[in-house]
C-alpha cells in the first residue's frame, strides 16, 4: 500500500481538533491518575505503619523523604517495583512465545488481559542469530499483522502503544531492533504497531523532525494512548521494562550498557523516550532545527519544566539496554550543522515543534514486521517560522 506525493501538511486545524479531544482524555486520565496516586499514598502509608512497627523507624522522616521525592523536576518515580533480582536467570526473549496462541472465543468475548501478563519474563538475553533474514523473523512472529500491528490474540488490553523509530538507512540496527521487540511487547500483552520514519533526501540527520513525522502518522492511523520514539540501536534487556505510558513524559533508557547501565549524565533524555499524545502537545513535540545534533536534552528538559510536568523514569534494573555497535549508523558520518543562534528556548519552544511541522510523506509501505513512512523533512510548514 503507498500513498504518494501528499502535500506537505501544515495541519494546523486538524492539531486544535486533536488537542481538544486528547485534552478532555487527558483530564479523565488525570482524574484516573489521581485516584491511583492517592490509592498508592494509602500503600505506602500502610507500608510505613508495618515498616514502622517492625523496624522502629520514624515515620514523619519517612513520609518526608516521600514527599521530598515528588517534588523537584527529574526526579525518579520508579514504575511498580515487582521485586529486584538481579540473581534471576536470562531468558532468550522467544522462549515459549508460542504459548501465546488465539483461542476459540469471538473477540467480543475474550476477557480483560490481566493487569500483569503472565508472559513476563524478568532479565532478557539479546541474542540475535547469524545470517537472520527477515523471512525468519516474519515466520517467528505469526501473530504480527502488516504494518507491524499487534493486538493479544487471547485478551483486550487497555494498553494502545506505537512505537516510533527514526531511521537513517541503519539497515541492520533495524533488522536487530525488530527481530528483538515483537517478541519483547508481545510478552508485555500490548496492542501496539511499529513505525519506522525514514529520511531521504540526504539532508542531515534530524531525530527531533522524524519524532514529530512519526507521531503525527501514527495518530492519523489509530487511537493510541501512548507514544514511543525509540532509537534504532537499543534493545531492551528485561521485560518488565513495560512499554506503557505514565502520568508523565518517561525517559526509559536509563540503563544502557556502553554507560556501564547508569545514566550517562543527570539530564541525560536520549534513546528511548514515552509520552501521552496529551503530554507530547503540551511539549509542542520535539524540536524540528536540530540538524545532526544529538544536543536535544536540554531543548526537552526545558519543554517538560516550562509546560509544568514531571519527568518519570522506570528503576535501574528494568529500564536496561544493550547499545548497537555504532560503527554501523551512516547518520554519525555527518558533520552536525550548527543551528545558528536560535535564542533562548523560552522563546522558542512554542514556535518550534508539533504546530510547526513541515513535510512531504514520499510513500507509506506496510511492510511484515514496520510501516515504512518514508519522508522529505527538507521542506518547512508553510507559515512556520524558518530556523535561523
Ligand atoms: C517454558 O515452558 C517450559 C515447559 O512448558 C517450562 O518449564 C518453562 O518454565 C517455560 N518458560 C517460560 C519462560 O515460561
Ligand atoms: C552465515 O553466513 C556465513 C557466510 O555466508 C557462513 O560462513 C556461516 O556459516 C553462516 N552461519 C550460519 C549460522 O548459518
Ligand atoms: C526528495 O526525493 C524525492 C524522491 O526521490 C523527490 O521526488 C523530491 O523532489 C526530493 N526533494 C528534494 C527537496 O530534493
Ligand atoms: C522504505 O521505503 C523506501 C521507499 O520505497 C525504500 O527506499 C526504503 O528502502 C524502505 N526502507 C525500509 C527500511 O524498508
Amino acid at each position: 500500500m503507498r500513498r504518494r506525493g501528499s502535500v506537505a501538511k501544515a495541519h494546523a486545524f486538524c492539531l486544535v481538533e486533536l488537542k481538544a479531544e486528547l485534552e478532555m482524555k487527558g483530564r479523565m486520565e488525570q482524574q484516573r491518575g489521581l485516584l491511583l496516586l492517592l490509592l498508592g499514598l494509602q500503600l505506602l502509608l500502610m507500608g510505613a505503619f508495618l515498616y514502622k512497627n517492625h523496624h522502629h523507624h520514624d515515620l514523619t522522616s519517612f513520609l518526608r523523604f516521600l514527599i521530598q521525592d515528588k517534588t523537584e523536576v527529574g526526579q525518579e518515580l520508579p514504575f511498580v517495583v515487582q521485586g529486584s533480582s538481579p540473581g534471576l536467570p536470562q531468558q532468550d526473549v522467544y522462549s515459549n512465545i508460542s504459548q501465546i496462541h488465539h483461542v476459540d472465543i469471538s473477540r467480543e468475548n475474550l476477557p480483560n488481559c490481566p493487569i500483569i501478563s503472565p508472559y513476563l519474563s524478568g532479565p532478557l538475553k539479546v541474542m540475535i542469530p547469524e545470517n537472520l533474514t527477515m523471512e525468519q523473523m516474519v515466520e517467528k512472529n505469526p501473530l504480527v499483522k502488516l504494518g507491524g500491528q499487534y493486538q493479544p490474540p487471547d485478551c483486550w488490553t487497555q494498553h494502545h502503544t506505537a512505537v516510533v523509530v527514526p531511521y537513517y538507512g541503519q539497515a541492520k540496527h533495524l533488522q536487530h531492533l525488530l527481530y528483538h521487540l515483537h517478541p519483547f511487547l508481545q510478552r508485555q500483552q500490548l496492542h501496539y504497531a511499529i513505525y519506522v520514519v525514514n529520511q531521504v533526501n540526504n539532508t542531515i540527520f534530524n531525530r527531533g523532525k522524524l519524532r514529530n513525522v512519526g507521531f503525527w502518522e501514527a495518530m492519523q492511523e489509530e487511537d493510541w494512548d501512548c507514544v514511543f520514539f525509540h532509537d534504532v540501536n537499543l534493545l531492551p534487556e528485561d521485560n518488565r521494562n513495560l512499554y506503557i505510558c505514565d502520568i508523565f513524559p518517561a525517559h526509559v533508557s536509563v540503563a544502557i550498557d556502553k554507560f556501564n547501565y547508569k545514566l550517562p549524565y543527570r539530564g541525560y533524555l536520549g534513546g528511548v523516550f514515552a509520552l501521552r499524545p496529551v503530554h507530547y502537545l503540551r511539549i509542542n513535540g520535539f524540536p524540528n532545527t536540530y540538524w545532526g545534533w544529538d544536543r536535544e536534552d536540554d531543548d526537552i528538559a526545558a519543554r517538560l519544566k516550562l509546560s509544568g510536568m514531571f519527568l518519570s523514569r522506570p528503576h535501574l534494573l528494568f529500564g536496561r539496554y544493550h547499545m548497537l555497535e555504532e560503527g554501523l549508523d551512516p547518520s554519525h558520518k555527518q558533520s552536525p550543522e550548527s543551528p545558528g543562534f536560535l535564542g533562548p528556548i523560552q522563546h522558542r519552544w512554542q514556535h518550534d515543534g508539533a504546530n510547526s511541522l513541515g513535510y512531504r510523506l514520499l510513500s507509506k509501505e506496510l511492510q511484515p514486521l514496520y510501516t515504512n513512512l518514508t519522508v522529505d523533512i527538507s521542506v518547512s510548514a508553510p507559515g512556520a517560522p524558518v530556523p535561523s
